[in-house]
């Protein structure tokens, strides 16, 4: 029988697409060759954390139980092999212990060729619109009646996600229109983030609106609930009826806007990063407040998120001498929220549900004529986290099923996993 490659600190599983052929090592850093050549670079402090045995971490949670603080000595390296699995065995002063590593988690935690470990799930393509264009749209109609966790879910689950992370959107077609539905598919990805609105809230025109949104008038390109300090990260919006004369759906990606911005105006869309707005709702029975600009950057001056809404936004308590500049940036922001060049229009039929990433597009909607029948969208949110993790996992069955595929047949995996 072949020796068993050790356990991971983790539930994932590993394919083994390439052999280590060699390690060397001194005191504190393991050098591991690879089959097609490649080199990595293992320090013994990081070895030693993310080791797998009882010492390290609670086997019955795989959550971590060692505090390195607690080692009378910085981690050494005294001997290390590759041992009959193909795993990496270890022996480690000052505790004298063996650990071994599998060489699937070790390629694919080589953080000695990984520049940059926070690249997105999928990469990120902005998009622009015109009357051409549409969202990727995918067929539904087996969804809700596939099991949970299964090949037919992650059929549809997969590409829509993919869409989702890549462009921010995602259509997808044939799912039923009983009221509630929207529920049962959302919690196929994850829990819904309740708000003052419900869980499940209906967009439709109704008597005493408390949102815009619940009437028939139109509504400029915004994000929902940019007065909280995580706006939502996914919005759902469920069709179950449509019959109106108008009432078209604009979504626009808010990257590519403010791609446009920094390009052709990078005064205005540096103020933008900068300024911080007010938002807030306006309500007799709630009152939530956040600042921030419009246009947030991570740390490598890469969009993350905007944060844009017209009717939501309060009166500007910034700087004196910043405020003329912060209001003719505003100008050039919706100049271009206008322009027909990053607007995709389409009309919902009942049973389309639209995803779509509410930190990144701005939603917009025509006005409706209310007395040419119905048009009933049921939403709800989600966090961007639960989309991640829902991803994650739908790439962990497929290597599950590749190392299960490749135990059955040969002792060795072939097939590469997503791995750097
Ligand atoms: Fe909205």
């Amino acid at each position: 029988m072949h020796p068993s490659l050790p356990a991971t600190p983790d539930y994932d599983a590993w394919p083994v697409d390439h052999q280590l052929v060699d390690v060397s090592h001194d005191a504190r850093v393991i050098t591991l060759h690879w089959d097609d050549g490649r080199t990595s670079r293992y320090h013994s402090i990081w070895l030693r954390e993310n080791a797998a045995d009882d010492t390290t971490i609670n086997p019955a949670t795989r959550e971590r139980i060692l505090d390195l603080s607690s080692l009378v000595a910085w981690p050494e390296i005294a001997s290390a092999y590759l041992d009959k699995a193909g795993a990496l065995a270890v022996t480690m002063l000052p505790e004298g212990i063996e650990l071994r590593f599998h060489p699937g988690w070790l390629r694919y935690h080589d953080y000695d060729n990984t520049e940059d470990d926070r690249q997105p799930l999928v990469p990120v393509t902005t998009w622009r619109g015109g009357s051409d264009q549409s969202p990727v749209t995918l067929d539904a109609s087996g969804l809700l009646d596939s099991a949970a966790d299964s090949i037919d879910e992650a059929a549809v689950l997969e590409p829509a996600l993919q869409a989702i992370l890549g462009r921010g959107l995602v259509r997808l077609r044939n799912l039923p229109t009983e009221p509630g539905t929207l529920a049962r598919i959302a919690e196929r990805i994850g829990p819904i983030r309740s708000t003052n609105f419900g869980t499940l809230f209906d967009v439709r025109a109704k008597p005493d609106p408390d949102s815009n949104a619940y009437t028939s008038i139109a509504l400029p390109p915004h994000v929902d609930l940019p007065t909280r300090e995580y706006h939502p990260g996914l919005q759902f919006l469920h069709c179950l009826e449509n019959s109106v004369s108008g009432g078209q759906a604009v979504m626009m990606d808010g990257f590519a806007v403010a791609e446009a911005l920094r390009e052709e105006d990078p005064v205005a869309f540096a103020t933008l990063t900068r300024v911080q707005w007010r938002f807030a709702n306006t309500s007799r029975n709630s009152d939530y407040v956040w600042h921030s600009p419009m246009i947030v950057l991570d740390d490598r001056g890469q969009l993350d998120e905007v944060r844009i809404a017209d009717f939501l936004r309060g009166p500007l308590m910034t700087h004196f001498n910043e405020v003329d500049e912060a209001y003719r940036a505003l100008m050039a922001l919706q100049e271009r929220l206008r322009q027909p060049r990053f607007a995709l229009r389409f009309s919902y039929a009942p049973g389309d549900l639209v995803i779509f990433d509410n930190r990144r597009l701005l939603h917009a909607r025509d006005a409706f004529a209310g007395d040419t029948g119905h048009r009933w969208l049921q939403g709800c949110y989600l966090e961007r986290d639960e989309i991640r993790s829902r991803f994650r996992i739908l790439q962990r069955r497929q290597r599950e099923r590749q190392v299960a595929d490749s135990s059955t047949t040969t002792s060795q995996v072939t097939t590469a996993p997503a791995a750097p």
